[in-house]
């Protein structure tokens, strides 16, 4: 099958790899012409384990190519995916500008029937209104052409995105047009073998389905969240309650890990978007809103529990942060619960020494040279001279301290532990002080 893929960003590049490498003919189609040059010269520009060596077996063998001549690419497909940005406006609804300008660009240039799917997260009637874009560029045209336009949302997760499109749960397609079935189930059929997973229904159900998805797992989040910071101040330990609660198969396991707040490129942006739209249709989502409110709040709690070590007095002090993505195994900092920290111990004064794995250059880019912050080689550099160590991201290679030492390294022995890796005794037996989320000595607890 040949199809077309306008945006070469993180979702773009994932879709268009997994589906060259089941043996579709795939154009991938972006206006950045440094990027394109850069993925024609074999280099990815996103950190995704498994990306780049999919991306340069499916190039070599034909399958996957990179333009940024969208006259070329609409002749291309009969399935012209919209995989661009939509970024937060500055009201918290989604941005759709590059969406209905791929939209008005197909009706531009397109001469036969094409089906154009709408994989950006996109709001609620956004299908409509691409649908309105092509049929008026047509109409200028002067050319009666049939196009489809259907909702199919990604539901991928950065670091694992590779294996959520090849095992994911659900292919949600909203269409009631029997042509666009046979097509998306002629596009997905090699991921549909084991079990039927294409789910289809209304245009409106399926955009609304990725918000709810979406709003539910970071409804999760912050309700954890909420009950660490009870659990903090009743003397008791969340994650003792994590067990509690997660052992009912009703609850889970999955998605009620307290932390110092979620980050990244969907779940601030989608849960403001949903409290956008409701509030425009005159029905306000109170849990929505709070769910956002709990995260904002959260996301303080790092910076809090330092003051709290220090008597609020953090200026002068070195701070070493393990941890800057806004989860392991990416490089994105967006939104991450790491730089509000970095952010308030520069106002108060304090220096940073930081490592992560993988998004230091990352770090560069948005903060570039200043002296109140240092990127270290290795994770243990950023503990000279430090007065405490801050953890923000789980990685793997975190999980591991040897707390003696860290003692003595340390110009004090505090620890905060903001995705509660250790177990407070371990760490408070080699003398250190330990500050996790939620777990009773973190904050002197109200009730005796
Ligand atoms: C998410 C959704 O999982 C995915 O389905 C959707 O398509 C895009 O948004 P992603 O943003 O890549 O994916 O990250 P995810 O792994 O879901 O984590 C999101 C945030 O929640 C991270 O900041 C993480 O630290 C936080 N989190 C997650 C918690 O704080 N506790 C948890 O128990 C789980």
């Amino acid at each position: 099958m040949k199809i077309t893929i306008f945006g070469s960003g993180y979702v773009g590049l994932v879709t268009g790899a997994c589906l060259a490498d089941v043996g579709h003919q795939v154009m991938c189609v972006d206006v950045d012409e440094d990027k394109v040059a850069r993925l024609n010269a074999g280099e990815v520009p996103i950190y995704e384990p498994g990306l780049e060596d999919l991306i340069s077996k499916n190039k070599a063998a034909g399958r996957i190519e990179f333009t940024t001549d969208a006259a070329k690419a609409i002749e291309f497909g009969l399935l012209q995916f919209i995989a661009v940005g939509t970024p937060s406006d500055e009201d918290g609804s989604a941005d759709l500008k590059y969406v209905l300008k791929v939209a008005e660009t197909i009706g531009q240039h397109m001469n036969d029937y094409k089906i154009v799917i709408d994989k950006s997260t996109v709001p609620v009637g956004t299908a409509s209104k691409v649908e309105r874009s092509v049929a008026a560029e047509l109409e200028k045209r002067g050319v009666a052409l049939e196009f489809d336009v259907c909702s199919n949302p990604e539901f991928l997760k950065e670091g694992a995105a590779i294996e959520d499109f090849s095992r994911g749960s659900r292919i949600v397609v909203g269409t009631d047009s029997e042509r666009v079935k046979k097509a998306m189930l002629e596009c997905y059929g090699p991921y549909n073998r084991q079990r039927d997973k294409v789910m289809f229904m209304g245009v409106r159900s399926a955009e609304l389905t990725k918000y709810a998805a979406n709003a539910m797992l970071a409804t999760k989040i912050s309700f954890i969240n909420e009950v660490a910071n009870l659990a903090e101040r009743l003397g008791a330990d969340v994650e003792e309650i994590r067990h509690g609660i997660g052992s009912d198969p009703r609850i889970g396991y999955s998605f009620i890990y307290p932390g110092c707040g979620y980050g990244g490129s969907c779940f601030p942006k989608d849960v403001k978007a949903l409290a956008h739209t409701a509030e425009e249709i005159g029905h306000p989502a109170e849990m929505i809103k709070a769910v956002e409110r709990v995260n904002a709040r959260q996301k303080s709690k790092l910076f809090e529990k330092l003051c709290q070590a220090f008597d609020g007095q953090l200026k002068g002090k070195t701070i070493a942060i393990w941890g800057l993505a806004f989860k392991p195994n990416t490089d994105d900092m967006r939104e991450a619960p790491s730089r509000e920290l970095m952010e308030a111990l520069w106002d108060a004064g304090a220096r940073v020494q930081a490592y992560d794995p993988e998004a230091m250059d990352e770090c560069r880019r948005i903060y570039g040279q200043r002296d109140d912050l240092v990127l270290a080689e290795r994770r243990d550099d950023t503990l000279e001279g430090a007065h405490a160590l801050v953890i923000c991201t789980e990685w793997k290679a975190f999980r591991t301290i040897d707390f003696p030492e860290l003692y003595q390294t340390l110009e004090e022995p505090v620890l905060v532990d903001g995705r509660n890796l250790f177990q407070p005794d371990t760490v408070k037996a080699a003398g250190l002080a330990y500050y996790g989320i939620g777990r009773g000595d973190s904050v002197r607890p109200v009730l005796a």
